[in-house]
């Protein structure tokens, strides 16, 4: 009776678990074991026709874009869509007070027009594999860690090696389960990628950082890209003899729009979700993590908004740097948020309790399971300080740009103070160093990295673990006596980092002399002084404890998989193709809160604020918006959708992921999620998680009507 007891209060426990349906990201190759529910809910394709590695299927028309977006390819040649926000650090780097294409949109009237974006790649996935086998053999069960780590080392090397011999692919092994699981991913990088349109950022980025991570949303959060080909079509390097990109297959748009309940699935790339972690791991990262790097943030953030606003080269300048601290800071908050909310600790704590007792009613069990819990408790205690120590130097030292622009030259340095480095390669060195100084001092205040330095600096002093604290910076603590005024002062007026044209005559006869002479640099001994402590205090705690951690989940979720019911398992994410599915819905934020599912236009002007940057309307759309003469764009109701929420389970670089429907149509483009459902990444709650997507309609409404990209428009593939 005991025994019946317990397992019902086990069952009771694990129960609001099995019944999250929408909750998962699924690699392609699994989706023959969803594939049934998915045609429940309305898909009308096969497995095959989602993901097939002999056929072009959807797969072939989605791309990893730069290294934490999605796109979509929309036509025949090449035609890419993402977000906006996803394109931002493109349409900056092309972006002078000149040619303001942030502020003003960028369209290209013709091929000709479309801009290189050096650097910028979109990766195919050409297929997967699930090579478990290969990778752990040799692997046994009471190996330590580290023993387990090299075998398993070896064996992906050879495996990538092996897989792309004699092919112009590139391959990447990567752990699924906590490493219970192994896929194999066969990539194709395209390297010639052209910005073709961008929406001025009152479009593209309406709302701003007020808007962002919330809805109700107004965001035309798109931009327009295209893949260059050789002319075989094969990735190339950028050159003008390149032509467009013949993709194996490339999307329908579908004119439709959406009703509530309708069938959505998101194809994207995914990046970090910790959903099986302990509640020892979430107490980390939801209340030790998020409110230091918060607080770090929270005064750059207002030191670059006051000088943003004041000063139209510094909105230019920052706009990008800002956009990437801001959105993590909100995330990180909201995060925090829905795990108070959520009574996650409590929550993981009793199913934690529940397993252990599981585990414990069998000999074998208890002895594979008994201990694990306890034993992630003390290896998160010995971690946390570290942790949070290495915070103080990411966040804190290198959020300071000079700081972190110094502890660049760590490299070059130690080359120069060694005997034996060859004069050739350290002008390579040098060489490349001095071709990222321009790109630096181009986007850089130097007045306001100041006043986040003296910030900064006295909130390290107050606030880091004296026991981390790096001796360079200790002697200057000593000697300043808390006027960091001073001190910034001296340090930005003789580092040779604050100062381009010193900086580059070092670069340009790198003379050991005159590099060794950048070791006594005060900015580069501040730098270098902190990456030092990471490197030899931080990190091996980080590590070890890390590789602690990752066998007691890699155990846990093995235990788990015994103890709950094997099909209901999808593998966090981790950076690659995923399938999320769902419906459109609409949801209660709070008591008597209730949010409908989509926005339209009208919404635009209600927000409309002149005076206030995030919410300023152009002219030109605010008469179109009047005009109400929306043509085949318009909703059935007349009026023009803007962006619609969908329970699809989505993260981090699912950005600009296409949401299609059950027929693998373009419905939209997914952009970001809800307040209420920011902590999905750790716990996904089906009453509250929502994601945000850019209707279609109004994305083609921009380009045909506003921008007049009427040419864009023709080489997509419209369906009604
Ligand atoms: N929150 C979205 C994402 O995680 C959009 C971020 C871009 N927008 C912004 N205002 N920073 O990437
Ligand atoms: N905006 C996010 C991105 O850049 C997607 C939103 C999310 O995190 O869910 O990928």
């Amino acid at each position: 009776m005991k025994k019946i007891i317990l397992y019902v209060v086990i069952l009771l426990n694990f129960l609001p678990y099995l019944l999250k349906a929408e909750e998962g990201m699924w690699p392609p190759i699994l989706l023959s074991q969803r594939i049934n529910e998915m045609q429940k809910l309305g898909l009308k394709l096969s497995a095959e026709d989602i993901y097939s590695i002999n056929n072009s299927s959807l797969k072939d028309a989605i791309v990893q874009f730069g290294g934490g977006c999605t796109g979509v390819l929309v036509s025949g040649t090449g035609l890419l869509l993402t977000n906006h926000h996803c394109g931002f650090g493109s349409i900056q780097r092309q972006s002078s007070l000149e040619h303001d294409y942030l502020k003003k949109g960028y369209w290209a009237g013709s091929p000709e027009e479309e801009l290189p974006n050096p650097g910028l790649t979109v990766t195919f996935l050409v297929r997967m594999e699930d090579v478990s086998v290969k990778v752990l053999e040799g692997v046994t069960p009471y190996m330590s860690e580290k023993d387990r780590g090299n075998i398993i080392k070896k064996n992906i090397d050879i495996i990538e090696k092996e897989s792309v011999k004699g092919t112009v692919f590139e391959a990447k092994v990567k752990p699924f389960y906590n490493g219970n699981q192994y896929y194999l991913f066969i990539n194709e990088v395209f390297r010639d990628v052209r910005l073709v349109g961008a929406p001025p950022s009152s479009i593209g980025s309406f709302g701003g950082d007020t808007d962002n991570w919330v809805w109700p949303r107004h965001t035309g959060d798109f931009s327009v890209f295209r893949i260059y080909a050789s002319k075989d079509n094969k990735p190339a390097e950028y050159s003008r003899e390149n032509v467009p990109y013949k993709p194996k297959k490339y999307l329908s748009v579908s004119l439709r729009g959406v009703e509530k309940g309708d069938f959505t699935m998101v194809f994207g790339f995914p990046g970090t979700t910790r959903e099986n972690l302990t509640s020892y791991g979430v107490d980390l990262i939801a209340f030790k993590e998020n409110p230091l790097k918060v607080a770090f943030r929270q005064k750059r953030l207002d030191i670059i908004e006051e000088a943003m606003n004041a000063d139209a080269r510094t909105r230019i300048q920052y706009a990008s740097k800002r956009a990437g601290i801001a959105n993590g800071w909100k995330k990180m908050m909201g995060e925090t948020r829905g795990i108070k909310q959520m009574n996650t600790l409590e929550l993981k704590t009793e199913q934690q309790d529940g397993f252990i007792a599981w585990a414990n009613a069998d000999q074998e069990r208890a002895k594979k399971y008994g201990k694990l819990l306890s034993v992630a408790e003390g290896t998160y205690s010995r971690l946390c300080p570290c942790d949070l120590a290495g915070i103080y130097i990411t966040e804190g030292f290198q959020g300071i740009e000079l700081l972190r622009f110094a502890g660049g030259f760590r490299d070059i340095v130690k080359m120069a103070e060694k005997k034996d480095t060859k004069e050739a390669d350290l002008v390579k060195s040098a060489e490349k160093l001095r071709a990222a100084v321009r790109p630096f001092f181009k986007d850089y205040q130097q007045n306001l990295d100041k006043r986040i330095a003296v910030e900064l600096l006295s909130m390290i002093s107050n606030g880091m673990d004296p026991s981390f604290k790096p001796g360079f910076f200790v002697s200057v603590e000593k000697k300043q006596q808390g006027d960091w005024q001073e001190y910034v002062d001296h340090l930005y007026a003789v580092s040779v980092f604050a100062d381009s044209a010193r900086l580059i005559s070092i670069l340009s006869a790198p003379g050991l002399k005159s590099l060794r002479k950048l070791a006594s640099d005060p900015a580069y001994q501040l730098a270098a002084s902190s990456s030092a402590v990471m490197e030899n205090k931080i990190n091996p705690v980080v590590t070890d404890c890390n590789r602690t951690i990752d066998s007691i989940q890699r155990i846990f979720i093995e235990g788990l998989m015994i103890f709950r019911d094997k099909k209901t398992w999808y593998p966090d994410a981790n950076l690659t193709l995923r399938i999320a599915y769902g419906k459109v819905d609409d949801y209660h934020g709070a008591d008597a809160v209730s949010y409908s599912y989509f926005t339209t236009v009208k919404g635009i002007l209600q927000k409309e604020n002149p005076d206030i940057y995030d919410y300023i309307v152009e002219p030109k759309l605010k008469d179109l918006i009047l005009g109400n003469n929306f043509g085949m764009y318009a909703d059935k109701d007349g009026s023009m959708h803007v962006a619609f929420t969908a329970s699809n389970h989505t993260t981090g670089g699912n950005s600009g992921s296409p949401v299609l429907d059950g027929s693998g149509r373009l419905l939209g483009l997914n952009f970001d999620r809800n307040w209420e459902g920011t902590m999905s990444d750790l716990q996904y709650d089906p009453e509250q998680c929502r994601n945000i997507v850019l209707d279609i309609r109004y994305c083609l409404f921009i380009i045909d009507r506003f921008a007049g990209a009427k040419r864009l428009i023709d080489e997509m593939d419209l369906v009604k």
